[in-house]
């Protein structure tokens, strides 16, 4: 519509003036409020939106959704295409330089990855002194952080280079950390990556090597993991990538930032609910169970896991990937009976009035639980599988931060609704 004017008109019926807001990409800009004010030494006014559910805290490039036709895309390109043609590395690759590899681009990257896969020794220490029942995204989140003081050199932000190997670095350790944390918890010896095999090929070996000479990553099961880490890499500006760069934003090293943001990743809500979907259907135990689950969801004693999602009122694209995906590795290593539950669970849901009325849909969190099942791995390891897809996504969103001049530290403000001044009463005269 170009000849409309892009302006929003707002009165303040507090003083009757009128203002002109300019609109750009369907935004106003937050700090235009402030000229809106009842007098001179107004502070202005301000938006209130707890948990940022409509500001645009920036202005990105890498990832686009649109929730209420289900669509997700890196770089333009949807997801869909990328599961079934691209390869994790090479959409780390997309994500990162905004453009698709060459040939000899992909192989450099792809060197470069294989190359940096090895940790410090004292990692391994530390690793250690955890506990033998420690969570393995604790394990990560701290282990992530420890690398810092391993690469000083990472605080070194203003140099491309610089910032360019950090991110080799994350990429390629993240696999190596995630199955020495899932070695301690099942007091195996750690295992060295081996650079014959791909990403996900060289992850299946670090966690499930064990004595023979050489580890050979089943196809089907390589393959699976490889599309799970492309679904997982990036969407735009949620709570952990907006951890990564608030934290970013105060100029703190990647591997401190990684590390807050695999922390937020963490929690059930987030990363952590592929853990909590599996756990649910496993208390569900059996089909006939599904209809007083979905009551005492619907009663508020809890919420179905693995639904609903801030951004998308639709089918989440990349559950739909997963969900045909799981049938392909239950080919290959027997079902899951978890999965008879889910899909029952799924369709009595999507026909029930409250799930419709409130657009809740299976979320990429669903099914990625049940084939990580299959894959023989633990639930308290799903979150560290998410963590490692999502790295490059939160190190291209970081990367675009710091080349954005107009991001500063983030610093939201506060509606202050606490006591009045009052004065300080020593503590012998209190009640
Ligand atoms: N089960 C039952 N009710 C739900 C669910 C659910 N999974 N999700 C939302 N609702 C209800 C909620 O109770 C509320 O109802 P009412 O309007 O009556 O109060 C309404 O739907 C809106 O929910 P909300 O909590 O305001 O929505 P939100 O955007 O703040 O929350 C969410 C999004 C993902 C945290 C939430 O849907 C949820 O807790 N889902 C379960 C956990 C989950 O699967 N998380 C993975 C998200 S996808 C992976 C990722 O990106 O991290």
């Amino acid at each position: 519509m170009p000849d409309e004017k892009q302006t929003l008109t707002v009165t303040d019926n507090r003083t009757g003036k009128t203002y002109e807001l300019p609109i750009q990409d369907g935004t106003i800009r937050a700090m235009d409020l402030r000229k809106i004010k009842v007098s001179d030494d107004d502070f202005g006014l301000m938006s209130y939106d707890p948990a940022f559910k409509n500001t645009a805290s920036t202005r990105s490039r890498i990832t686009f959704i649109d929730g209420g036709k289900g669509i997700l895309r890196y770089r333009g390109y949807p997801i869909e295409q990328l599961a079934e043609h691209s390869s994790f590395l090479e959409v780390a690759y997309l994500l990162h330089h905004g453009e698709l590899p060459s040939r000899s681009e992909l192989e450099s990257f792809q060197h470069a990855i294989t190359h940096h896969t090895m940790v410090h020794e004292n990692i391994r220490e530390l690793l250690d002194s955890f506990r033998y029942d420690a969570h393995p995204m604790g394990i990560l989140v701290s282990t992530v952080g420890a690398l810092s003081t391993f690469y000083p050199d990472a605080k070194n932000l203003s140099d491309p280079e610089s910032r360019n190997l950090q991110v080799q670095r994350l990429i390629a350790k993240m696999p190596t950390l995630a199955a020495y944390a899932y070695r301690h918890r099942r007091g195996l010896p750690y295992v060295y990556p081996d650079n014959d095999l791909s990403y996900a090929g060289n992850f299946l070996n670090m966690l499930f090597k064990m004595t023979e000479v050489k580890y050979t990553p089943n196809p089907v099961i390589e393959k699976a993991l490889d599309v799970l880490f492309i679904l997982h890499a990036d969407h735009e500006q949620n709570c952990s990538t907006t951890t990564m760069r608030t934290v970013g934003s105060a100029h703190s090293d990647p591997f401190s930032a990684l590390a807050s943001a695999c922390a937020a990743l963490y929690g059930p809500l987030h990363g952590g609910a592929n853990e909590a979907v599996v756990r649910m259907l496993t208390q569900i135990g059996s089909k006939s169970n599904i209809k007083s689950f979905i009551e005492s969801v619907k009663n508020g004693e809890g919420r179905l896991m693995g639904f609903g999602h801030r951004v998308y009122k639709n089918y989440d694209p990349r559950a739909k990937v997963i969900k045909k995906m799981a049938y392909q590795v239950f080919d290959e290593v027997g079902k899951n009976p978890l999965i008879d539950i889910a899909v029952e669970l799924e369709k009595i849901a999507l026909e029930d009035d409250y799930f419709v009325k409130r657009k809740l849909y299976p979320n990429v969190d669903f099914y990625s639980g049940l084939i990580y099942q299959s894959m023989g791995l633990p639930m308290d390891l799903f979150p560290v599988l998410f963590a490692i897809g999502r790295t490059p996504g939160w190190l291209a969103q970081w990367e675009e931060l710091l080349s954005d001049d107009e991001q500063k530290i983030a610093r939201p403000r506060q509606v202050y609704v606490g006591p009045d001044k009052r004065d300080y009463v020593p503590l012998s005269e209190r009640g």
